[in-house]
């Protein structure tokens, strides 16, 4: 198994391995924190909107988790990561309960495609959706377009649970002050106090419609992350108000892999577990081990020690991207990758199970 403290360099995608040592922590709401780091030599390069992955030694056994920069590389001036508490969750609670500034933890450098590409003269309408700790790639890319783009203006609809869950809170107050008229922030509780008079319930998509109606123009990027229902409505919300689907990117924290699972395999999509011998090609070296009745290829693959890259292991992120050279897997989920990814090949090991006999995949 890969060991925290023989890291290699680099892995097989060119991901280096590096430490960022916490400057500063932030509590943002009775179960998040924010975790500033002092910038390493060289610098942490990132674009807004990526994930690091952090890998942590809890408990004797190596848990690698990612968290989305919240920061954003043209106005801050220390990276960060934000972290909610899930019920239940081990490395959300480790990290809020367990760190103090001068610790330092082990990353995989900056990776993922929810970001954009910002131009001085563009004059765009950005709409972010977020739920709750979706907040926090939407908050660096909100804070990287109004500083890069002076004519674009950004719509941002956030629902929380109450108004102590605000992540951000003054923050966010205190950009709508300073891009007055280009930024607009409106917040939805779904278990408001008494004295909210802002909107509350659920963000369904008549809801979203309704208010932003008349103001998509045609320049419109969105940006959504936060709980797949909320996603889903907002997206279908967009697409009525006529928003190109191109136009609408989407980054998901949480898939529950066993219940899709059991709904493919009640679907009848699934194909018979069999244990197969697979071929996987990782830095140029080919491995071949055995997958049984039911693991994923990653899991199997860990299990013989191959250093294969990996970091949410739900089918989200893509660090453990490969492509198929032969052979047929099931793909439990594939929410990470493109239309035009999966159709030259691409898949997920973290939620690959061989469906087939003949299976090559390469990991570059
Ligand atoms: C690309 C990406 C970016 C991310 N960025 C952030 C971020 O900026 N901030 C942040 O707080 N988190 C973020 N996450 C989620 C984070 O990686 C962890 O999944 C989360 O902190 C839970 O880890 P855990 O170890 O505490 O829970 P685990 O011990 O892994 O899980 C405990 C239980 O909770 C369930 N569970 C896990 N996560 C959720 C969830 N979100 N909702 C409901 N049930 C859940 C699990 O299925 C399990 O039953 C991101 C995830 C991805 C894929
Ligand atoms: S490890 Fe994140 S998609 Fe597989």
């Amino acid at each position: 198994m890969f060991n925290l403290f023989k890291k290699k360099k680099e892995d097989s995608k060119g991901n280096q391995y590096s430490a960022l040592k916490i400057r500063e922590i932030v509590k943002e709401t009775a179960d998040t924190v924010t975790l500033y780091f002092e910038q390493p030599e060289p610098f942490l390069e990132y674009k807004a909107g990526q994930y690091i992955t952090v890998i942590l030694d809890i408990n004797g056994k190596e848990e690698r988790r990612s968290y989305s920069l919240c920061t954003s590389p043209y106005v801050d001036a220390y990276p960060g990561i934000t972290v909610k508490m899930v019920k239940g969750g081990l490395v959300s609670n480790y990290l809020n309960d367990n760190m103090r500034p001068g610790k330092t933890i082990d990353i995989m450098k900056p990776m993922g495609n929810f970001t954009t590409t910002y131009h001085s003269k563009n004059q765009r309408h950005f709409v972010m959706v977020a739920g709750g700790s979706g907040i926090t790639p939407i908050m660096g890319i909100t804070k990287s377009v109004l500083v890069n783009e002076p004519q674009t203006k950004v719509t941002l609809l956030y629902c929380s649970r109450s108004e102590q869950d605000i992540i951000f809170k003054n923050q966010l107050e205190s950009l709508v002050s300073k891009y007055e008229g280009r930024l607009t922030v409106i917040h939805n509780l779904s278990q408001p106090g008494a004295d909210w008079k802002g909107l509350k319930g659920r963000l369904d998509a008549s809801k979203v419609e309704g208010l932003l109606k008349g103001q998509i123009g045609e320049i419109a990027e969105c940006y959504l992350c936060g709980p797949e229902g909320l996603m889903d409505s907002a997206s279908s919300a967009l697409k009525t108000l006529g928003v190109k689907e191109e136009a609408i990117h989407r980054e998901s924290f949480f898939s529950d892999l066993t219940s899709k699972e059991e709904e493919l395999k009640a679907a009848g999509k699934l194909s018979p577990e069999l244990t197969r011998e697979v071929e996987v090609i990782v830095d140029g070296e080919s491995y071949h081990f055995e997958v049984p009745a039911g693991k994923t290829i990653l899991d199997a693959g860990l299990d013989h020690d191959v250093d294969m890259p990996y970091s949410c292991q739900s089918g989200l992120c893509t660090a453990c991207r490969g492509r198929l050279l032969s052979g047929q897997v099931d793909m439990i989920e594939d929410a990470g990758l493109s239309k035009t990814e999966i159709e030259e090949g691409y898949i997920l090991c973290c939620s690959a199970k061989p469906a087939s006999s003949d299976i090559k995949i390469i990991i570059e």
